[in-house]
């Protein structure tokens, strides 16, 4: 199916993990996918392996940074003509229990997830709003709902959500719809990184998320891309402001 033919997309950190499986997703649905990832190497690789010939782009960027953040819209809509679709996906973790969670973990944290969906729509919205069509999708998280030294990732990703709904209200009018994903646990760097710091094996961690969600299976970064893609093509255009959790059945309790 192509259903973003024509379409460009941007994918924060689209070098690997989620972002990655959705930046090749969306490039197989047709559209020409703008990778927007800390270190423009990294960017330009991961575009380079894009499943087609579309002109995808690398971009360096800190979308935390207001003017990196707005100059890589501008860059995309000068390269690519235009912008239609924005999925704000970068992410980082540090966590740790209130008592010694730092001013700078609690900062960097804000700073990516918050911050950056927030610079990033903004300096989209503009483009959106001119054409009278576009797609922002936030990646929220279970986390959300509350997680134990997660104090900062959490009030982000719960963050993400109010944001998700305001903008939805604010920029419905003109065409575009807002809404975000909030994944359960998704086998990436990411999740290694935590099963480390649990001293775990990466397996073992599966294997214990696995046992306590309704399906039975950790969930992989396609299994967000396919939301993902429904979400920002045309078919979803009458759903905005929601959060769909994609997580396995993980949050029914
Ligand atoms: N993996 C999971 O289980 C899971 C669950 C729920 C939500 N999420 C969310 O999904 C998103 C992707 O997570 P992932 O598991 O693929 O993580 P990951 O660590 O594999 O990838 C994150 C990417 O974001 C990039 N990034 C970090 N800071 C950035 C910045 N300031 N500017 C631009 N890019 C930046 C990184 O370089 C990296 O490429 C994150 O928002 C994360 O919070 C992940």
């Amino acid at each position: 199916m192509a259903r973003l033919e024509g379409r460009v997309a941007i994918v924060t950190g689209g070098a690997r993990g989620i972002g990655f499986g959705v930046a090749q997703r969306f490039a197989s649905e047709g559209a020409t996918v703008v990778i927007v990832d800390l270190q423009e190497g990294d960017a330009i690789e991961a575009a380079g392996r894009l499943p087609t010939d579309a002109p995808h782009l690398g971009i360096g960027a800190d979308v935390g940074d207001s003017a990196s953040a707005t100059a890589a819209v501008e860059r995309t809509v000068q390269e690519l003509g235009h912008l239609d679709i924005l999925m704000n996906n970068a992410g980082i973790t540090r966590d740790n229990l209130l008592h010694k969670m730092s001013d700078a973990d609690w900062a960097a944290v804000i700073s990516v997830h918050l911050t950056g969906a927030f610079l990033m729509s903004r300096a989209a919205q503009t483009h959106f709003v001119t054409q009278r069509s576009g797609r922002i999708l936030n990646v929220s998280s279970t986390s959300a709902l509350g997680n134990r030294g997660q104090a900062n990732y959490s009030a982000a990703k719960m963050g993400i959500q109010g944001l998700t709904r305001t903008l939805a209200l604010e920029l419905g009018k003109f065409g575009v719809t807002v809404n975000a994903v909030a994944p359960g646990f998704i086998v990436s760097d990411m999740t290694a990184a935590t099963a480390e710091r649990l001293h775990m094996s990466f397996q073992d961690f599966q294997a214990a998320v696995a046992s306590q969600n309704a399906v039975g299976r950790v969930g992989q970064p396609e299994d967000i891309a396919a939301a993902a893609a429904f979400l920002v093509s045309d078919e979803a255009s009458f759903i905005t402001g929601q959060t769909l959790y994609v997580d396995g059945g993980q949050t029914l309790g």
